[in-house]
């Protein structure tokens, strides 16, 4: 099975997020826009995964929460990636990521691998993808688009609590992938 690990994200985050696509598209971004239901900040990708390793990853999550306290995500930045030249995905996040976020990232990288999966090679990112582009984007547009609707993002404050991680399986169609929450674990209430 396809499958990942992620923050889910409250209700009221996934309507602020949808308000930022509509401006986008206000501003004519041309863009894959990523559905309500799908959005969510990836903490490790899986890809292919056995039974096998699927009941590993459960204990390794299991222990890594149990031993690390709720904290508050921040949204403050709209932004692209690789870069605004050549834009493949439109993402709101945090740069300043808080620091049990950065440890979850890197002990499911460390203790995963030990399972066969490989380690991802980029730096840890704190973001929620809201949409894939397919087409190059003129950058000078983008970045003027990126700064407009940036700005109200970064005045929003918008912050959540994450009291849990989720294990979502990926069932990917011609209609695009459907995520389905396998598993949820709790961190430590602090
Ligand atoms: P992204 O949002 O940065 O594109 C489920 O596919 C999640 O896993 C996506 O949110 C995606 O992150 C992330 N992911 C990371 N590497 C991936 C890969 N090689 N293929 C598909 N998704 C990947």
């Amino acid at each position: 099975m396809r499958a990942f690990i992620a923050i889910d994200l409250p209700v009221e985050i996934k309507e602020a997020l949808l308000r930022t696509q509509q401006k986008l598209k206000t501003e004519s971004l041309k863009a894959s826009w990523v559905k309500p239901e799908n959005l969510h900040l990836t903490l490790k990708f899986l890809g292919e995964i056995s039974f096998e390793q699927l009941n590993k990853i459960k204990q390794i999550i299991t222990d890594i929460t149990k031993s690390t306290s709720g904290f508050k995500i921040k949204l403050e930045t709209l932004s692209a990636f690789p870069s605004l030249h050549t834009a493949r995905i439109i993402w709101i996040g945090t740069e300043q990521a808080p620091l049990e976020l950065k440890q979850i990232a890197q002990q499911l990288e460390t203790r995963i691998s030990e399972t066969g999966i490989p380690q991802e090679q980029r730096a840890f990112s704190a973001h929620i993808t809201i949409a894939r582009i397919k087409n190059q984007l003129n950058s000078s547009d983008l970045k003027k688009t990126l700064d407009k609707v940036g700005n109200d993002v970064e005045k929003a404050n918008w912050e959540f609590d994450c009291k849990e991680i989720t294990l979502f399986k990926s069932t990917l169609s011609s209609e695009g992938p459907t995520y389905t929450a396998l598993d949820q674990f709790n961190l430590k209430i602090t």
